[in-house]
């Protein structure tokens, strides 16, 4: 349990905004606020206009054991409410963000409490998008979240499934569970609070000219999570993005298409790493003499392939103290044995063993099943959300060293 207690400030204004906008999701605003004051998290809501037609803020108030600020304010509360909470809030977490209020915020609106705390918020800003699928996918929504992704704020989902109109697809309102994991996790609470973890997502491609790669199909999935679950447990994370379809949160992402590149940030992002975790598919190989122009249609193209460089291997030679690696071995057998044979001869402290043979999980699927390999013992890991395996590679890895 988190000890937020002790970061309320002075004047007894809470560590956490969390403005309500208007929509179908607002209800479920208030599972977020119940789970931030079960972890003793002081939350302060705003609302604004619209909200307040979806979810009373009496509901609100009663749950935050505070006023609500609203654009009428109480004539006995402070001259700046909104001034006071932004200043003292170190996380404003929008939940759910109307696609009105995520284009206001990126325009620098403020014209009404939620935006003009929005403004003046000294903390960080986490932004939880609940809409129609087509209303979430037009391309101004898309710029929009791009500019608030930009300037720093942290995105959650939102998911796909089934939408409160009747239609199917992405906008649904984040897990409220999850949402709280992540406001924690930005209050630096978790229990990777104060650690600097490093994550490669996605697969390597390696040009065979102007056009054509060698490529693999990850789609950077199993990556993203790990990174999402260090970002919820407090970690400050760098990820390396190699052509994902996917990407993670919030924190430090880097885009590497080449095993060279991919070597170059990791080598570099290394040095200040407490833990690496090494989830992209790298190629072992690259075209030798990859063609400047685009090959035109022949009989036939023989190529000729080079190793690549040994990353996993290369940052284990150069570990820092304490540096803990983990490295992902994707095999068409579940064979433990050779797992622990590449852990020993790469130096690495633990090898996330997938089985591909299975097409249900692995590779571009939402669901995994791994074993984790150490040097004398082994976890399995069954199939579940590649969030909820993350989940347990960490668990594992704190394990080590907590
Ligand atoms: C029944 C109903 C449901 C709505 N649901 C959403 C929604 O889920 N997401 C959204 O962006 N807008 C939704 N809207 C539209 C917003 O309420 C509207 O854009 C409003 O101006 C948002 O204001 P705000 O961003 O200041 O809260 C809905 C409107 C209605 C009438």
């Amino acid at each position: 349990m988190g000890d937020s207690r002790g970061v309320i400030a002075e004047d007894g204004l809470a560590p956490v905004l969390l403005a309500v906008t208007g929509g179908i999701a607002a209800y479920r605003a208030c599972e977020v606020v119940r789970g931030l004051i079960k972890a003793d998290v002081p939350v302060q809501v705003a609302m604004t206009r619209a909200a307040r037609r979806f979810v009373g803020e009496t509901t609100f108030a009663g749950l935050s054991r505070r006023h609500v600020l609203t654009d009428d304010p109480d004539p006995n509360d402070p001259i700046y409410p909104h001034l006071d909470a932004a200043r003292a809030a170190r996380v404003m977490a929008v939940v759910p963000a109307s696609a009105n209020t995520i284009a206001r915020l990126a325009y620098g609106l403020s014209d009404d409490v939620v935006a003009e705390s929005a403004l003046a918020l000294a903390g960080r800003l986490l932004i939880a998008p609940a809409m129609n699928h087509r209303m979430w996918l037009h391309p101004a929504t898309q710029e929009n979240i791009q500019t608030l992704r930009d300037r720093g704020a942290t995105i959650i989902g939102p998911d796909a499934g089934d939408l409160a109109e009747g239609e199917q697809g992405i906008g649904r309102l984040a897990q409220p569970d999850e949402i709280v994991q992540a406001i924690r996790g930005l209050l630096g609470e978790g229990s990777l609070a104060g650690k600097r973890v490093l994550v490669t997502a996605g697969g390597t491609r390696e040009p065979l000219d102007s056009v054509r790669f060698l490529g693999n199909r990850s789609s950077g999935k199993m990556g993203v999570a790990l990174a999402n679950e260090a970002l919820a447990r407090g970690a400050e994370v760098t990820t390396i993005l190699s052509n994902t379809v996917v990407r993670p949160n919030g924190g430090l992402q880097i885009d590497a298409s080449t095993t060279a590149e991919l070597e170059h940030a990791a080598t570099e992002h290394a040095k200040t790493a407490d833990i690496i975790l090494m989830a992209a598919a790298v190629a072992d190989f690259r075209p030798a003499t990859p063609e400047t122009t685009k090959r035109a249609r022949t009989d036939a193209w023989s190529l000729e392939l080079e190793p690549t460089a040994d990353i996993l291997a290369g940052l284990a030679a150069n570990r820092q103290p304490n540096q803990l690696i983990v490295g992902f071995a994707a095999e068409d057998s579940e064979d433990i044995a050779r797992a622990r044979q590449k852990l020993e001869r790469k130096g690495v402290d633990l090898i996330v063993l997938n089985d591909i043979s299975d097409a249900t999980i692995g590779f571009d699927a939402d669901d995994n099943a791994v074993v984790i390999v150490s040097a004398t013992d082994e976890t399995r890991v069954a199939q579940a959300s590649k969030r909820a395996v993350a989940a347990a590679v960490l668990d594992r890895v704190e394990g080590i060293r907590p």
